[in-house]
């Protein structure tokens, strides 16, 4: 069905993260008919652009992210929804510019979305407040990083807070929006087959791995600011973890969901001092290669500063403290310049509690593997017995290919969670608690790592990561997926 009436006000309208992902989304979603007719958007940033030269932008940006469902006649009637208003966000004069623009119907939909940096975000509001532009149907749209410590976000959500009542409030992790993450949702609660296994009685341990093959790319200065516990943990990482150890919600409503999120994070083991450095690896990558192409090392990256102390690998193992899951290591793992890309969830079965069969043909474990990129599949590991006379045990994999089982276009997260906004559903956003929750846990890791005081251990680029990370999961007695 097709969305209400609106408006979408992107602040940042010609940054990055606009031209590649939110305005390629809605050409998406307008080509998909779910945008209602009467919907516009409008672009703001301090350049000063006719709305003519902000439609070619826009054009350039859409030939070339939208690839090939790149129509000419649908691009045409979606650059009739945009526009663009020159503001300087911390000017309070320049929204009536904005202000000149949006239809003043109280029932419309109207969306801020803050693709800016997250120091803007609390004038944004305040700004908008003042110009008489915050209505009970407007949303914001907050993009992370969402402050750098407990702290500094805090401030922000408690700045947003004067203006925004939190059912406005849409804070974005891009990784919930992913189909495959939703699906992982189907897959736990849609299937009774595995809630009675989902816990320390059949669980042995749990890795998930974010893993990129790309560097900085052009944010040397963001990143060497952030590194990996904050750009990947403290939100994607900790956001899958909780999707996969939450309790069964009541309902998919927001806050059946987030409320069982939140208690994961609540039930995360605090990783503090010796703690923290004992059960985390950070690394940084040096010169290596890349399918086959050299590539240089972090500290030779522009923007980077040359003595830094950044990581770009993370691995860890946590625990979560609660009945079901007490004992079971959750080993989480993110890293730039690394082998593979791979997105993954991996799930490890215990023994088979006495086995029948000889000792060489003891059974492997079970393993269910939830890959959510680059492709998206399902793949369970038994134990079957190999044809012939003899008993013998062969570990195979039933598996799910979800491009093959379903042939629809694949949606980008963006899509997914811009639809959402404007229909007003919260379920995949983050509350404000579960922020603040995340960076509870996280702010000591970081306090420990300051008070070590010691560089990042160095990995060749195109690897797995530092040595360490093997020996953090070996310590177990156990092995990364790609190594057992
Ligand atoms: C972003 C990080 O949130 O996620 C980037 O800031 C990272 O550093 C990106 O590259 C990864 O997202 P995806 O969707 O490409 O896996």
């Amino acid at each position: 069905s097709k969305s209400t009436p609106f408006d979408i006000v992107i602040f940042g309208g010609n940054g990055d993260l606009a031209l590649r992902k939110l305005l390629p989304a809605l050409y998406h979603r307008h080509r998909d008919g779910a945008l209602s007719d009467d919907g516009g958007i409008i672009g703001a940033a301090r350049r000063g652009l006719s709305r003519e030269d902000y439609i070619a932008e826009v054009r350039e940006a859409c030939v070339r992210h939208v690839g090939i469902h790149f129509q000419e006649s649908v691009w045409e009637s979606f650059a009739k929804r945009l526009d663009y208003v020159k503001l300087d966000a911390t000017k309070l004069a320049d929204y009536q510019g904005l202000a000149d623009r949006l239809k003043a119907q109280p029932q419309r939909t109207r969306i801020y979305y803050l693709s800016t940096g997250p120091e803007l975000f609390s004038g944004i509001c305040h700004n908008l407040a003042s110009s008489g532009l915050v209505c009970p149907e407007c949303r914001v749209v907050l993009e992370k990083p969402l402050g750098r410590d407990l702290a500094s976000a805090d401030a922000i959500n408690e700045s947003v807070a004067e203006v925004f009542a939190e059912r406005q409030i849409y804070r974005i992790d891009h990784y919930l929006g992913k189909e495959a993450v939703q699906n992982l949702i189907a897959l736990r609660f849609g299937n009774a087959l595995f809630e009675p296994l989902w816990g320390r009685s059949s669980i042995r341990d749990v890795q998930i791995t974010l893993a990129e093959q790309v560097g900085v790319e052009n944010r040397g200065p963001f990143y060497d600011n952030t590194g990996a516990l904050r750009d990947m943990v403290q939100n994607h990482l900790l956001q899958l973890l909780c999707i996969i150890a939450m309790e069964p919600p009541t309902s998919i409503d927001p806050d059946a969901v987030r409320d069982e999120k939140l208690k994961v994070l609540r039930g995360l083991r605090p990783l503090e001092g010796k703690e923290a450095v004992l059960n985390t690896v950070r690394g940084q990558y040096r010169a290596g290669a890349i399918g086959g192409s050299p590539v240089p090392g972090y500290l030779e990256e522009n923007g980077v500063s040359p003595d830094s102390r950044t990581e770009t690998f993370v691995a860890l193992k946590t625990e979560i403290d609660t009945w079901r899951w007490a004992g079971v290591p959750f080993f989480l793992r993110t890293g730039k310049r690394m082998q593979d890309r791979v997105a993954e969830v991996v799930v490890n079965f215990r023994q088979v509690p006495h086995s029948i069969f000889s000792q060489a043909q003891t059974p492997g474990a079970n393993r269910l593997v939830i890959e959510l990129q680059p492709d998206e599949g399902v793949q369970l590991h038994l134990m079957a017995k190999a044809p012939g006379d003899d008993m013998e045990l062969r570990p195979v994999a039933l598996n799910l290919d979800f491009a093959k089982t379903f042939t629809t276009r694949k949606a980008d997260a963006y899509e997914r969670l811009l639809m959402d906004c404007l229909r007003g559903r919260l379920t995949l956003f983050m509350r404000r608690d579960e922020v603040n929750a995340a960076w509870r846990w996280i702010e000591p890791i970081l306090d420990a790592w300051d008070h070590q005081g010691d560089a990042p251990k160095a990995y060749t680029a195109g690897t797995w990561g530092p040595a360490a990370s093997s020996a953090l999961v070996g310590r177990q007695g156990y092995a990364w997926h790609e190594e057992s």
